[in-house]
């Protein structure tokens, strides 16, 4: 890309105070002036922002667009771009490499499984109600509900003992922070990497009724076994995925329904919609995906050139008039509710996005039964919001209740 003069607009731009659930003003104004427009990256380069739906959709399913530098690295200051892509990255490989380690996941995330560990989720979460109903009046919802359910969850389909979580979680905060220094980074991957490869070498002795263990014997059974080196990023991926964005997404829409109480009852009677709805409008993986353009390539008005770096902004595109009327109101009755990008589009799609749905689902449902009369304990204005993490969301959520 051509340099860019000193007035390139500059990533990350952050959501708006006064309505912390929007994306960034800047966004909009860029948008409307120029769909895809470019901006400076904290990583060093230039790419271009692209905000409209339609080519947001056309940037994910395009097969020579690169997702090397996916999911979110261009406002890290650690991306090391340069570098391979380790094996096993499957938000990062590209073809037959990703196809190959994508079929082998999506195996155990069939709807079958998905459900099977709804009743397991049901319990989970009448039983976090049960602990934090039986103290007097207050919580903090992050910790006391909304992080413990999805770390659970992902503990207990990939067979990681639960006991581990302050490693984990600490270490994925780390992951996901765009202030973390690359030392840091670099730190964070090697310790889950070091707690990950024990795991599987045990793994691999005395195999479980879990995800990895059933990886590895379908490897042995088919001939294509997974090394150690794949299975250790792998499991990062799923486990800093599968608990991260679920449990910023569980706060953050409880949230959002305590501002807007009159608009729980359609959640209660349709929770599946609403899920879509708030995915939708909350679109959580806040600062997009990265591509990198293989070959010359046209994106809406916008010729871009092959070496180019593109940053589809989710956000935005689930934010288009053109296909959401309306798009900043939360409207539970929105026609072709599945139609949003928070989960991404085309061939990196979100491998857990049914175990996600299932898990919002039964988190609010039942929460906002149990506790009609919930409330935020402290006004809004003093919640602190995650400007500086991939993943949108807001650190604590101190409510109160009876
Ligand atoms: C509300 C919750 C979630 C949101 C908003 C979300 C969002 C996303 C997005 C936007 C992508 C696409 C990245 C790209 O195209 O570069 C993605 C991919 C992925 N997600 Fe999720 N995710 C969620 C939950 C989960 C869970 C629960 C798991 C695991 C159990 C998971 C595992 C993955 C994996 C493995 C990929 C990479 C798929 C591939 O590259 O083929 N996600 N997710």
């Amino acid at each position: 890309m051509t340099a860019a003069a000193s007035d390139t607009p500059a990533l990350p731009m952050t959501r708006p105070a006064g309505c912390p659930y929007d994306p960034p003003a800047e966004y909009g104004a860029l948008g409307t002036a120029d769909p895809t427009s470019q901006v400076r990256c904290p990583a060093g380069m230039d790419a271009w922002l692209v905000t409209r739906y339609a080519d947001v959709r056309a940037v994910l399913a395009d097969p020579t667009m690169s997702s090397r530098g996916a999911a979110s690295v261009h406002v890290t200051r650690r991306a090391g771009l340069d570098e391979p892509v380790r094996p096993g990255s499957i938000i990062q490989l590209d073809g037959e490499p990703h196809s190959r380690l994508r079929k082998m996941v999506l195996a155990q995330f069939t709807v079958r499984r998905v459900e099977a560990l709804r009743t397991y989720i049901q319990d989970l979460v009448e039983n976090h109600l049960d602990a934090m109903l039986a103290r007097p009046g207050e919580a903090d919802l992050v910790r006391d509900f909304a992080l413990p359910i999805p770390s659970l969850v992902i503990c207990q389909l990939l067979g990681v003992p639960y006991a581990d979580r302050e490693r984990f979680q600490q270490q994925s905060s780390l992951l996901v922070s765009t202030d973390a220094t690359r030392e840091q980074g670099q730190q964070a991957y090697d310790e889950l990497a070091g707690f990950l490869a024990g795991l599987f070498a045990d793994k691999q002795q005395n195999p479980q009724d879990d995800l990895f263990s059933r990886m590895i014997a379908r490897g042995a059974a088919t001939g294509d076994p997974l090394s150690l080196e794949e299975l250790v990023m792998l499991g990062l991926s799923l486990l800093v995925a599968g608990h991260e964005t679920t449990a910023n997404m569980i706060a953050l829409s409880t949230l959002v329904l305590l501002e807007h109480p009159e608009q729980r009852d359609a959640v209660l009677a349709a929770p599946a919609r609403a899920v879509e709805e708030l995915l939708r409008y909350l679109s959580v993986v806040q600062f997009g995906v990265l591509r990198h353009a293989t070959e010359d390539v046209q994106v809406g008005d916008r010729a871009v050139k092959a070496g180019e770096w593109l940053v589809a902004a989710l956000n935005s595109a689930n934010r288009d008039e053109e296909l959401f009327p309306a798009a900043d109101e939360l409207d539970f009755h929105r026609e072709s509710p599945r139609a949003h990008v928070a989960f991404g589009y085309g061939a990196h799609q979100c491998i857990g996005q049914q175990l996600a749905r299932v898990e919002l689902q039964e988190a609010l449902t039942r929460l906002f039964r149990r506790v009609p009369d919930l409330r935020l304990a402290v006004p809004r204005e003093s919640l602190g919001f995650k400007h500086n993490t991939l993943v949108y969301g807001v650190r604590e959520l101190p409510i109160a209740w009876g």
